[in-house]
């Protein structure tokens, strides 16, 4: 059977797709790479402050153009200055003489958008990225969510990252930083671009007065109440909500088959302060900014803890192929069937 044949911790990833790929802070004048499973593309600022995004090579002597610097829209090759522009074509070659002309060679230009504070690469058939979305994240504007960013950079396989994800019974694992308990997986629907997961749970947290806030320093202040708890795998990226009060995404940027970096970003809803939302825009924004990265030190002790766990199921994978696993959460074999579904349309 063909779906049999692909090793799950293998895997490669659905093209089609826009993947966050860095933060918008993280893109400036100056060339920033990144990789994005196996290919090596680099990022610029233009002076209209438009986002450029070529593959990271040099069609002269194959180095990386991002050791390079940008020369007011081109990037200019480190090793003989070779300059290319914003769409990938060779302008400029300083040792070029009177009778040779520019070298025709074209690098490749990636579809990319900066979107709701991140870049978004599209690295599969340019013709179709207009016609597909990045993952909409507009609580990263609303001024009714807090947002929180700790970055994921973890040596092993995405497949190991999302079923981390979607298998909500792993709360065991993260003690005082646990967000959820007691779930118990009520409905499971797949399709071939999403698979979504209904779990019954505890939540240890009610944001309902402006001191509440405060649960998220202070373990002894919360109480565990029922609520709903949602998980997405939204192919590539995933979305989860704990009742109304929190959100949490992870944005997935695969690196290799055993390398994946990710964005996990925690919104908490102001959505149960009516008299906030009747403050000045402005003053909302300042108090939006101000506590920005509010859960900071349980997102990140969850994402150390995760890792952790993650890594070392890399390492086993590693060193014994084809050990066979236990499963008891139905959500994992229709993930890998995702993952197995997008690899085989490429
Ligand atoms: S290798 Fe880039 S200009 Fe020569
Ligand atoms: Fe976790």
């Amino acid at each position: 059977m063909l779906e049999a044949s692909i090793d799950i911790r293998r895997a490669g990833i659905g093209f089609n797709h826009w993947y966050a790929v860095a933060r918008s802070s993280e893109v400036t004048v100056r060339p920033h790479a990144v990789i994005l499973w196996h290919q090596s593309i680099m990022l610029y600022r233009d002076r209209q402050g438009t986002i450029r995004a070529l593959e990271d090579r040099c069609p002269h002597r194959q180095v990386k153009l991002s050791h390079g610097c940008v020369v007011e829209d081109a990037i200019e090759c480190a090793y003989h200055g070779w300059q290319f522009n914003g769409d990938g074509h060779c302008v400029s070659v300083p040792y070029l003489t009177d009778r040779q002309k520019l070298p025709n060679c074209v690098i490749r230009r990636y579809p990319v958008r900066e979107q709701n504070g991140f870049i978004w690469v599209f690295p599969g058939e340019g013709e179709k990225a207009e016609a597909i979305a990045p993952l909409p994240l507009e609580e990263w504007e609303h001024l009714n969510y807090i947002a929180t960013v700790s970055a994921i950079d973890t040596q092993a396989h995405f497949s190991f990252l999302i079923e981390n994800l979607m298998d909500m019974c792993h709360g065991h694992l993260h003690a005082d930083l646990q967000a959820w308990a007691d779930p118990v997986l009520a409905q499971l629907e797949a399709s071939d671009t999403r698979v979504d997961a209904h779990y019954n749970a505890q939540s240890y947290y009610r944001i309902d007065k402006i001191y509440s806030i405060s649960q998220l320093f202070f373990p002894s202040l919360r109480r565990l109440h029922p609520e709903p708890l949602d998980v997405s795998y939204l192919y590539p990226n995933w979305v989860a909500t704990l009742g109304k009060d929190f959100k949490i995404v992870c944005l997935f940027c695969p690196v290799s088959a055993t390398h994946t970096r990710a964005y996990l970003l925690h919104f908490t809803s102001l959505h149960a302060f009516r008299r906030l939302h009747k403050l000045p825009s402005g003053f909302r924004r300042w108090i939006k900014n101000l506590c920005f990265g509010a859960a900071q030190k349980m997102l990140d002790g969850l994402v150390a803890q995760d890792v952790a766990m993650i890594e070392e199921e890399q390492r086993a994978y590693l060193a014994h192929p084809k050990r066979h696993s236990y499963e008891l959460n139905p959500t994992i074999g229709r993930v890998q069937a995702l993952i197995r579904q997008q690899a085989e349309s490429g």
